[in-house]
């Protein structure tokens, strides 16, 4: 014993920041990374498709700012699990009230206390999202950005979607998936760009194995 500590023995305080545009797979990433290392997990999409849906639940417009916002402020913990959130109209209404400003305001002390409690009970946490890295956790130690073609990601989707039994059409979901990469990536705040430091992850050619592979190894040599 020469007192050296080796890898499985480091303490790992370490928030991973993983971003990408809808369908890259980064959300079954980020879930696998999380599971492997015991940290905690974030889907901070959901908390803009639990807004999306709270809206319409309250009555409001998703295209107003004001109902947005006061939807925002009542987003429970509770309102961020459950089937609806995932279908095609909580998405397409999650990227139009992420595109408020005040809506994102709202949300980004939520996930920043997320992350620094996680780090502190757990060692850390995985938040998957689109401003991960560049906004909510600039400082990140880890971050990766998980890509796709459109036509890869389209096709992943529509599969998705007749797996659970919904009507899907690939042309709808590819042109959808088209307006919401435009939406998330010209928006004036917190668009979906890579940060400066983060990992390119491109998923197109790669299996879900082989993409979780990557991801480690990249952690791993950090
Ligand atoms: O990742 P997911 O498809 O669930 O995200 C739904 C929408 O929420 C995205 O299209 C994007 O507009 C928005 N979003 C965001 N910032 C995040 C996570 C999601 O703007 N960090």
């Amino acid at each position: 014993m020469n007192g050296a500590i080796n890898a499985h023995q480091k303490p790992r305080k370490m928030i991973i920041a993983i971003d990408g545009p809808a369908a890259a797979g980064k959300g079954t990433l980020a879930k696998r990374i999380a599971a492997h290392f015991d940290f905690k997990y974030l889907d901070t999409g959901s908390l803009y498709r639990g807004v999306g849906l709270k809206v319409v639940q309250m009555g409001g417009d998703p295209n107003n700012e004001d109902d947005a916002l006061a939807a925002a402020q009542q987003l429970e913990f509770d309102d961020l699990d459950g089937d609806e959130l995932r279908t095609a109209q909580a998405g397409e209404n999650a990227s139009i009230v992420a595109q408020m400003p005040s809506v994102r305001k709202e949300m980004l002390g939520f996930q920043r206390r997320f992350a620094q409690a996680a780090k502190i009970s757990k060692g850390g946490c995985v938040l998957d999202g689109r401003d991960i890295g560049t906004v909510v956790c600039p400082d990140a130690e880890i971050k990766l950005f998980v890509t796709a073609s459109a036509q890869v990601r389209a096709q992943r989707r529509h599969d998705e979607l007749l797996g659970r039994n919904e009507q899907s059409n690939y042309e709808t979901v590819l042109a959808d998936l088209k307006l919401r990469d435009k939406r998330d990536t010209e928006r004036r705040v917190a668009p979906l760009v890579p940060a400066q430091d983060a990992h390119l992850l491109d998923t197109s050619k790669l299996d879900i194995e082989t993409a979780f592979q990557t991801a480690i190894d990249i952690i791993n040599s950090h």
